[in-house]
């Protein structure tokens, strides 16, 4: 069987580094950052970030964290707004050197997410 994409990534440590740059990339970007740079638990957010994706993409079952429409409720979150955040994850994508194969699924995964998070 195929590696899964959670051990493509890099297993836990590559995730946890690319999701990390995401997060920086968040708080540089103008469209989104002032979503993030008021965050008093900012260092839990990059936490759960990394341990949301390592469980979504098969690897071990370590987010504890809300589901997507419970975390994004109520910030009137808009596709310019969600297509931000996917093009920052590209670009950390990018920047820990994953290949075009894991970064269409990883886009598609993200991609499938967006009703639970734009508009709720
Ligand atoms: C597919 C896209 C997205 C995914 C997978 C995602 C995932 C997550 C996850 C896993 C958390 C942390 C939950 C926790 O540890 O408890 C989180 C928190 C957060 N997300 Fe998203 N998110 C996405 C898009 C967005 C967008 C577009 C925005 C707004 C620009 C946004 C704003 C936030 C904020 C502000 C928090 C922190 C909430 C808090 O703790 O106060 N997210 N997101």
């Amino acid at each position: 069987m195929a590696d899964s994409l959670y051990e493509r990534l890099g297993g836990s440590e590559g995730i946890n580094r690319i999701a990390s740059d995401a997060l920086d990339n968040h708080l540089a970007n103008p469209r989104i950052k002032s979503r993030y740079e008021h965050l008093d638990n900012l260092e839990a957010v990059r936490k759960g970030a990394a341990n949301f994706f390592i469980s979504a993409t098969g690897g071990p079952d370590v987010y504890e964290g809300k589901n997507m429409i419970e975390t994004h409720k109520g910030m009137n979150i808009d596709e310019a707004e969600f297509m931000a955040v996917v093009d920052d994850i590209l670009d950390s994508l990018d920047k820990n050197s994953i290949a075009q194969r894991e970064q269409e699924e990883v886009l598609f995964a993200l991609y499938s997410l967006r009703r639970e998070i734009v508009g709720v």
